[in-house]
Order: structure tokens, then C-alpha cells, then sequence
């Protein structure tokens, strides 16, 4: 199926530097591809030029299969048939909800059709002989949306669009978005820089660093297997233990790590997530059997330990292993509330598939 959205080698230079440095992507109808990264790495001016608000130094923008901009061509952007929702979605104070949202329709029964079922979709049924004064900041944010979606475009640019909403709202907002969305078939490009906003909105995640896309892959995969150290610590606290490579294998505490395709003495970086660590008691100085999952247990002393919420967080200093990994910080995370005193011993295991070697930079 051909994308609806298709860009390829995207570069823009502003102030001396290229902030956008060769950015290529595709989305595809009903899919939502989150434009994920640090602030700065290039996000905004990546949709701005599919936009067309702004212009590439070189590269290509498709939609729909058609050129829209490229070295020669530059098409504006109100025919480029996009919608487009950023952070500051400013309704029309002076118009209702229902005017809003026909703003960019031409008048007659099928514009007023279209606005019904939107009003419809976006759970607005009544609302709109309103004025933007008179809803919440949620209720904005839906009509913003429908307004949006009204002219039907196949392609959606959505920069932080959640950003002025509080939590609690969000996440409903984000998940009624994400259905209308759905429904309509919309392509969506989404820009944010909330790792927890991409994992729930995105088919697709697109993560950014220095205006280069450094990864692109499902979030479960993103996750689950990152590219780097950075892109592991992009989306939770991540322990790291250092080590060296002899013989395709790097010694931890935990025992002996696979680096395959590591010469010999190269520094490595062995990174796991905190909420991979299991912990046991210790009796009598031993913990648990080591098991092909978890590899060997290794020792270690609470240092501190935390309640946050859902769950625990218990930092260890690691015993000292014949001078493997000593004195190195685990975190743990460890739902509800336990929180051991400083200083008790207890034993860790980490899930060997969920650790990941990475060269050290
Ligand atoms: N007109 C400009 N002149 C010079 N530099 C610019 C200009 N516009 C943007 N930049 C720089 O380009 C870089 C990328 O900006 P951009 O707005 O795309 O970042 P972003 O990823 O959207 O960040 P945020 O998450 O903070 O919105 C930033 O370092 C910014 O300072
Ligand atoms: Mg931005």
C-alpha cells in the first residue's frame, strides 16, 4: 500500500547547523507514527516542513504519492490538504463550537452533516451552540481536534497537541484522540517528547537525536530492544554495569554476559531496566539457584529505598566479586511497598533477554 505520508532525506539548516540532518520516513493510513525525542533534536521543524510553513534545504516531501515539495517545487500549505493540531490549538473566541469547526468547510447541508458527526466522535453531542469561553480545557481540545479533522485529511501533523492538558484529562483525551483517529483512517504524524505518550499513542515510533531519526520500530520493539545506551535511557531509569570483553563474553556479578562481534578488550556497557531486576532475601548467605533465565545472583546492600506510587524503588551497592563489578548501583523497582532498611543484604537476578551490551562511548 503506498503511504499516505512519505519523506525522504529531509535537511534543514538554521543557525549554522543542520537541525533537521537527514530525516526519511513513511506513514501509512490509520497509522500513528510518533516523532519522539529530547527537546531541541529537530521535531517541530521536521512537521513544519511537511507542513510546508517552512522550507528544506534539500529532500523530498510526498502525500498521497504526489511530490508536494521538493529542490524545485514548493506547494503551500493550505493545499496540501494536511490537518494540523499543535500545542496551542487556538479556537475562533468569537465563533461556536459548531463554526469552529466548519471553519474550513464550505457551507451547506453536507458541511453541517460533517460537523454533527463530529461533534458525535468527539463526545460533543450539544455543544455546539457554545462558545470556546464556556468549555474546559479538554472540551477545547476536542473541538480543536474535529475542527482538524473536518475538511477529512488523509494526513495528520499533530505537534504536542496534549501538552496543554493536565494528566488526568490527558490520557483520556489521548486515548479518545487516538480512536477518532482511528476511525476517520487518518495517517497520523505525532511530535512529542514524552516517551510515555509515544509508547500509548504510536503503531510506529520514530525516536530523534540531533535531528536524526536514530530508531524507528514498534514501541513494544523500541523498548524492548533499544539501539543504544541513550535509547534505552529515553524511556526509563536503566542501570548500567561496566564491563570488558574476552572472548565474545564480558564478566558482571551476575556472571558471564554474551558480546558477540566485540573484539577482545573493547569496553562495553551491560544496561538492563530497573523493573527487570528480581530481588530475593538472602539466608544464611545464600540466594537462589542460578537458572539459564537469570544467570547467577549476585550480592548486594540497600542503600536506600524509596515508595513512589505504584511501586518501590530499592537502590544496592553490589558486593565486590572477585573485583568484577564492584561497588556498582542496581536499582530495583518492586510494585507496592517494600522498602527494606539501609544496609540489609539481599540477592538480585537479572533476566538475561532483557539486558542489553552496548559498546561504551
Ligand atoms: N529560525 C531558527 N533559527 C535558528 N535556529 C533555529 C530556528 N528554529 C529552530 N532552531 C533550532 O533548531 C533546533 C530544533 O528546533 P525544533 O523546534 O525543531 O525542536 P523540537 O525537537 O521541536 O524541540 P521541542 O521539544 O523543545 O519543541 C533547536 O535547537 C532550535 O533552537
Ligand atoms: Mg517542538
Amino acid at each position: 500500500m503506498q503511504p499516505r505520508l512519505q519523506i525522504d532525506g529531509l535537511v534543514r539548516f538554521l543557525g549554522g547547523r543542520s537541525v533537521v540532518d537527514d530525516i526519511s520516513l513513511s506513514v501509512a493510513a490509520g497509522q500513528v507514527t510518533c516523532l519522539l525525542g529530547p527537546s531541541g533534536c529537530g521535531k517541530s521543524t521536521t512537521l513544519r516542513i511537511i507542513a510546508g510553513v517552512d522550507r528544506q534545504d534539500s529532500g523530498v516531501v510526498r502525500l498521497n504519492g504526489q511530490i508536494v515539495a521538493d529542490d524545485t517545487r514548493h506547494l503551500a500549505p493550505e493545499t496540501r490538504g494536511v490537518g494540523l493540531m499543535f500545542q496551542d490549538f487556538a479556537l475562533f473566541p468569537h465563533l461556536d463550537v459548531a463554526e469552529n469547526i466548519a471553519f474550513g468547510l464550505k457551507r451547506g447541508k453536507a458541511a453541517d452533516a460533517r460537523v454533527a458527526e463530529l461533534l458525535e466522535r468527539v463526545d460533543l453531542r450539544g455543544y455546539g451552540r457554545k462558545h470556546p469561553h464556556e468549555l474546559s480545557g479538554g472540551e477545547q481540545q476536542r473541538v480543536a481536534l474535529a475542527r482538524a479533522l473536518a475538511p477529512r485529511p488523509k494526513v495528520m501533523l499533530m505537534d504536542e497537541p496534549f501538552s496543554g492538558l493536565d494528566n488526568r484529562l490527558r490520557d483520556e483525551i489521548r486515548d479518545a484522540t487516538l480512536t477518532v483517529l482511528r476511525d476517520e483512517g487518518t495517517a497520523v504524524l505525532l511530535v512529542t517528547h514524552e516517551p510515555d505518550e509515544a509508547m500509548r499513542m504510536a503503531s510506529e515510533i520514530a525516536l530523534m537525536r540531533d535531528g536524526r531519526i536514530v530508531q524507528r520500530a514498534a514501541p513494544y520493539n523500541i523498548y524492548n530492544a533499544p539501539v543504544d545506551r541513550k535509547a534505552a535511557a529515553f524511556f526509563s531509569d536503566i542501570n548500567c554495569l561496566e564491563g570488558v570483553v574476552r572472548g565474545a563474553l564480558t564478566e558482571t556479578p551476575f556472571g558471564q554476559f554474551l558480546a558477540p562481534g566485540y573484539e577482545d578488550g573493547t569496553a562495553v556497557d551491560i544496561v538492563f531496566r530497573p523493573q527487570h531486576v528480581r530481588i530475593d532475601f538472602d539466608r544464611g548467605g545464600r540466594g537462589p539457584a542460578p537458572t539459564a533465565e537469570e544467570g547467577t545472583p549476585a550480592r548486594g546492600t540497600v542503600e536506600r529505598a524509596r515508595f513512589i506510587g505504584k511501586e518501590s524503588l530499592v537502590e544496592f551497592r553490589m558486593e565486590n566479586v572477585d573485583g568484577r563489578g564492584a561497588g556498582a548501583l542496581v536499582t530495583a523497582t518492586v510494585p507496592a511497598v517494600f522498602l527494606p532498611k539501609p544496609g540489609t543484604v539481599m540477592w538480585l537476578s537479572i533476566r538475561r533477554e532483557r539486558c542489553f551490551v552496548f559498546p561504551q562511548k
